[in-house]
Formats: C-alpha cells, structure tokens, sequence
C-alpha cells in the first residue's frame, strides 16, 4: 500500500515535469494561440487584453499589488493581463486557456501576502477581476450582491449610503478584493458578535472549469461550502458573492489604550489572554505591540495598542469593562462615538477625523516589503514568556508589530466543518506577524526575513501543535508551497492541514469533483485526489 502510494506519488512527479517541460518550451506558441483564441471571441479585446508591450502594462500589473516583495526586477512578469469586463470574458479567458496549457492566476484587490495572485515561476497571464465591482444593497432583505473586484470600503461605504444600522463582516484595510478576502475566511472586528465573511455569505457566481457560470443552486453544497474560507482560486473564478448585511447601532464605540513597558504592558496583556475572549461580545479588543523608539535615544521599546469597538455607546461600555478588565483603565476620555462606517477608518487611520470617502480611494502601488505569518493560540502565554516575545521584537528592531485578535462569542458556537475554516472553539485569539520595511536593499530585506523565521521558531512553545495551524488569508509561502507548476499532494498535505485541519480531506474531494485536472491551480492550491488519475 505505502510502496503504491510512493509509487504513484512518483510518477505524478514525473508527470508534472514533463507537463512543465512542454509547456516552458512551447510557451510561446501556445501563448499566441491563446491570444488569438482570445481575440477571436472578445470584441474591443484591446481594452480586455494588456500584453507586456502595452504602455499600461506596469502600471495595471503594480495598480492592485499590495507587497512590494513582489515588484522587483527578478520578479516574472504575466505574459498579458486580462481584465474581464463582462462574465462572458472570464468563460472566453478560462474556455482558451485550458487546451494551450496557459496557468490562470486569479486577482481581485491583490493583497495575497505571496503575491500568489500575479507572481508564477510558469508561463501565466492575470485574470484581474477589479472591473466586477458593482454593489447591490437591499435594505430590506438585509442582504447584498458585492462583485469580486469591489475593495472592501466600497462595501461598507455603500451600505452606509443606505443605512446606518446595517454593516458587513468583514476586514479593517478597505483596499481588500472582496474576491481573494471573502473566499479566505474575512476575519475582522465583528467576529465576535457575527463571525467571519464566510459564515455571512448566502450566494455567489463562480465561473468554473468548463466555463460555464454557477450559482449556489447550480454548483451544488459541496463546492458552495469549499469557496467559503478554502480558497476559492482552487476552485474557480468568483465574480460575485451575496452576502447578509447584520445590524449595528446607529453609533458605536470605538478607543485606543496605548500603555509602555513601564506602564505595566506586560501585566495588562497577559490579564487580556483570559478575559478578551470572554467579554461581551458586542465588545471586541485586539492587541497590538509594536516596537518604537525608547525614552534614551538610540534605544528601542514595545508600546502595546488595546484598539476596542463596541457596539453600543460608552455609558454601557465603562461599567461592562471596569468589571470585567479594570487592568485596562479604560477611560470616558479614550472613548469616541461614531457611526459604524466611520469606525471602519478608526481602524486604519486611527482617531484623525476622515470623510469617509476615504473608504473609496483606491489601493497605490506599493512602497512597502512585507513579510506577515500567523498563530493560534490555544493557552495563555506565561508572563516570562511575554517578556521574551518583548525582547525578540525588539531586536527586530523598527516595523515589526504584532495583531493579537480576540476569540469566543460567535467563533465558539460555530462548528469547525461548517466551513473550511477550522479555527474556532478552544482558541484564545490568533496573532498575526508583521515586519516590514522600505529600503530597496538585500541586507536589509535579508535582515527582516531571517528575523521572522526565528520569531516563528521561538513562538512554537506558545503556540497551537500538530497541526501548527495556520490562516490561509495571511497567506504564508514558509510552511510547505509546491512549485509554480506541479501540486503534489503530500505537500499540499502540510499546508492543507495546517488552513484547513480535518477539512482539507472534505476541499480534496470538491476539488477532484469539480476541476479533476488541476486547471485552477497555485503554489497552495487544494489537489485533486491522485486515484482519480490513474
Ligand atoms: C493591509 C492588509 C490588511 C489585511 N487585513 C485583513 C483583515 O483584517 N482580515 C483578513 O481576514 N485578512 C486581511 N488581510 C489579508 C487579505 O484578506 C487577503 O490577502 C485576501 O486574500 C486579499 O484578497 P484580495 O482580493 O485583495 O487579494 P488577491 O491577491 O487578489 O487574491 C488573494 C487570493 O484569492 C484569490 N482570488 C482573488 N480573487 C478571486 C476570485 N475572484 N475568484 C477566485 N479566487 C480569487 C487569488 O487567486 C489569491 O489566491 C489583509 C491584507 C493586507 C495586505
Ligand atoms: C492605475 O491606478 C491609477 C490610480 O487609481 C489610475 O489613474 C490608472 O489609470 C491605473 N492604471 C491603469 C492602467 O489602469
Ligand atoms: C426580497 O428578496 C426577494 C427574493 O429575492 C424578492 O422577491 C423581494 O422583492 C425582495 N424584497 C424586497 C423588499 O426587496
Ligand atoms: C449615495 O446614495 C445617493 C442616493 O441614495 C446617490 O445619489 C449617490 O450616488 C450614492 N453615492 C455613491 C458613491 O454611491
Ligand atoms: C527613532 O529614533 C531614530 C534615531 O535613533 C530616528 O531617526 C527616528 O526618526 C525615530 N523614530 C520616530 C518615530 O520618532
Ligand atoms: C468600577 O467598579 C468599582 C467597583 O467594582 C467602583 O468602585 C468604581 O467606581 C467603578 N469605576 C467606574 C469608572 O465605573
Ligand atoms: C463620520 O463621517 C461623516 C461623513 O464623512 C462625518 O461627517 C462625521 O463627522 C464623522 N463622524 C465622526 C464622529 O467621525
């Protein structure tokens, strides 16, 4: 049985090369084939197609490119971007692709941590979804039809345009595609009381492997379940999702309690692992330590950020908090009130007052590398154990923070098959990693990359085990990617479970359902199941 599977495993291995090997040398015919296949049925193709020759192509390859990592010169360029401007667009790019061997990459807001969205090491082009962008509110069905390229804060501000008392679970950057964001889980500041993007979606049309156009009752539970937190570039290419809108108070509460060191961080944070997962859940309190500059000149130290939104106004919110967090300290003077849509920038700009049309502008081309992973944790970590992350951060040195997010509430009460996201009872919050800088320079690159791998090794202690898992929309190459070109299952197996846990095996069988030829494919996509091959 083992020799079998060995054997087989081998012989895909072996067939993907070969498969690679044919395409690499006959890239370019096929290319031009599939152009012509292109041309031949999109009218106006001109606007729909962006060949590297093309005096737009830089700027429309860097206008949706959210990691700078994924810019440089050594970077592979797409050998055309596409931008779909109608369905029948998306059902030509993917009917033409298929028999010349062209790998599709999927991008909607492009914000993939990877660059998974417009980066191949194989020949590839970029179907960029930013046109499907239309938002359809309907009040009274509290419910709302969002195309994929629509960014997150043209989401919330069209359903703010509407009504005050309605809002979307979602996540804090309103750049966000709604197309990579929602099929990864969308994980935001009303988990607690609503959970995630994906336990709040109703609908959505998927154009699938043979082009042709699906809806929840087309394509079935199965494949409707696997878009929702598996990933949904394994799968297809969403165009549009229908999602429920949940209610707010017409005001909420928003602050930002920023304590040092000295101020007794350490002792306030730990206190929070036990209680942020058990307070209300109108109210929802990440942590956020971040290094900055120490008193002394020279030296360096960790300020820790308590960023709170509750939904209801302060004079619920003082006594619920000085009961059950008095650590915090939390003052009537660090409290402001406001409309949930402006709350959504609190989130990203903080207290500065901005219109919200803030939420409309558009993602720039990028000025900062990054490198962000992600752990839960499942047990408090011991104060010297805080002390320790301190001191690592540190030497990390400037740009590297940390956002630790909250559990319990609705996160418990959701089964982890539900979806394919598995990450719910029994955690206390997750953390995400961060680093980033702006110096377009090996060393310095070399410095942060080398930091965030010992970061991650020293936080093993603290963290969940067997599997370490791990959240697919902070997307993290370092924990087990295949190639550009080949998906072989035993890996996949180490990032499968690490995303998805018991799920993978569930998204496996969808996958082998719906695209047993592994079209839609990436270097973490979910692999049909290798029996089917053989
Ligand atoms: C500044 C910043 C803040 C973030 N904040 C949060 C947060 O608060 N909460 C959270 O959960 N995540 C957050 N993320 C992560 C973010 O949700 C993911 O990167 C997400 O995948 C981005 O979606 P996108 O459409 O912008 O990205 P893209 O790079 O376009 O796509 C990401 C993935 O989805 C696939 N995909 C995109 N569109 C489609 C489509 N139409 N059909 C099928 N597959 C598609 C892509 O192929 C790729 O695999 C943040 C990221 C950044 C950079
Ligand atoms: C890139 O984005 C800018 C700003 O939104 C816009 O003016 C420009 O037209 C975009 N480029 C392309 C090729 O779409
Ligand atoms: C609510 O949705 C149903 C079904 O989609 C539709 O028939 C009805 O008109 C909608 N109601 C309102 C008030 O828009
Ligand atoms: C907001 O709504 C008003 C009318 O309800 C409409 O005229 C306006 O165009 C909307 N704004 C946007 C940006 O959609
Ligand atoms: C931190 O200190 C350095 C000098 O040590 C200085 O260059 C930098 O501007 C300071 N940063 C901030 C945010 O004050
Ligand atoms: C907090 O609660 C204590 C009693 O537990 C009370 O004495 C104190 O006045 C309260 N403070 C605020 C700000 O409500
Ligand atoms: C909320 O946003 C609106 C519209 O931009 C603005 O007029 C109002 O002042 C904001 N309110 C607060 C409390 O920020």
């Amino acid at each position: 049985m083992k020799t079998m599977k060995k054997l087989s495993s081998f012989l895909i291995t072996i067939l993907a090369i070969f498969l690679s090997l044919q395409h690499s040398t006959s890239s370019y015919s096929s290319f031009d084939n599939f152009l012509t296949c292109l041309q031949n049925h999109i009218p106006q193709s001109s606007s729909v197609i962006f060949t590297p020759t093309n005096p737009s192509f830089s700027s429309l390859l860097l206008n949706h490119t959210a990691n700078r990592r994924y810019t440089t010169p050594t970077t592979p360029k797409p050998l055309a971007i596409i931008t779909p401007q109608n369905p029948s667009h998306v059902q030509v790019a993917i009917i033409c692709a298929k028999p010349y061997g062209i790998q599709i990459r999927i991008r909607s807001g492009g914000h993939d941590y990877e660059g998974v969205s417009y980066v191949s090491q194989v020949p590839f082009v970029v179907l960029d979804m930013f046109i499907f962008r239309s938002i359809e509110i309907d009040i009274a069905n509290e419910t709302a039809w969002v195309g994929a390229g629509a960014t997150l804060g043209e989401l919330y501000y069209s359903i703010a345009n509407k009504s005050d008392v309605y809002a979307f679970p979602g996540g804090v950057c309103h750049t966000l595609g709604t197309g990579g964001h929602i099929s990864g889980g969308g994980y935001g500041n009303l988990m607690r009381k609503y959970g995630l993007s994906v336990d709040n979606v109703i609908d959505a049309n998927l154009v699938d492997v043979n082009g042709k156009i699906l809806d929840r009752k087309s394509m079935g539970e199965d494949l409707f379940w696997a878009i929702r937190g598996g990933g949904a570039a394994s799968f297809g290419v969403v165009l549009s999702w229908k999602i429920k809108l949940v209610p707010v108070p017409p005001k909420v509460t928003v602050f930002n309690v920023k304590k040092s060191l000295e101020q007794g961080a350490t002792d306030v944070v730990y206190k929070w692992q036990s209680v942020a997962n058990q307070l209300h859940e109108d109210l929802f309190i990440r942590v956020m330590p971040m290094v900055v500059n120490g008193t002394q000149e020279g030296t360096k130290t960790v300020l820790v950020s308590f960023i709170g939104q509750f939904l209801g106004q302060i004079d619920r919110l003082l006594p619920l908090v000085n009961e059950s967090f008095p650590e915090l300290g939390l003052q009537k003077s660090d409290c402001i009130e406001m409309p949930w849509v402006n709350s959504t920038l609190f989130w990203v700009f903080g207290p500065n007052q901005n219109p919200i049309e803030v939420l409309l502008t558009k993602l720039k081309p990028p000025t900062l590398f990054f490198k962000s992973r992600s752990d839960y944790v499942k047990e408090p970590i011991p104060k010297s154990g805080i002390e320790s992350i301190w001191k690592l951060m540190i030497e990390g040195g400037d740009n590297v923070w940390m956002q630790w997010n909250p559990y319990g509430g609705k996160m418990h009460e959701i089964s982890p098959s539900e979806t394919p996201f598995p990450h719910r009872a029994g955690n206390l919050f997750l953390i995400q990693y961060y680093a980033s800088w702006v110096k377009e320079d090996i060393d310095v690159g070399h410095h942060y990359m080398e930091f965030s791998k010992k970061f991650y090794a020293f936080m093993a202690q603290y963290v969940s085990k067997f599997p370490r898992e791990a959240f697919l929309n902070y997307r993290d190459i370092d924990i087990g990617a295949n190639p550009s070109g080949v998906t072989n299952m035993m890996v996949a197996k180490i990032y499968g479970s690490k995303y998805f846990k018991e799920n993978f095996e569930r998204l496996v069988k969808v996958k082998t359902m719906v695209d047993p030829d592994n079209f839609f494919k990436h270097e973490q996509s979910i692999p049909p199941s290798r029996h089917r091959l053989f």
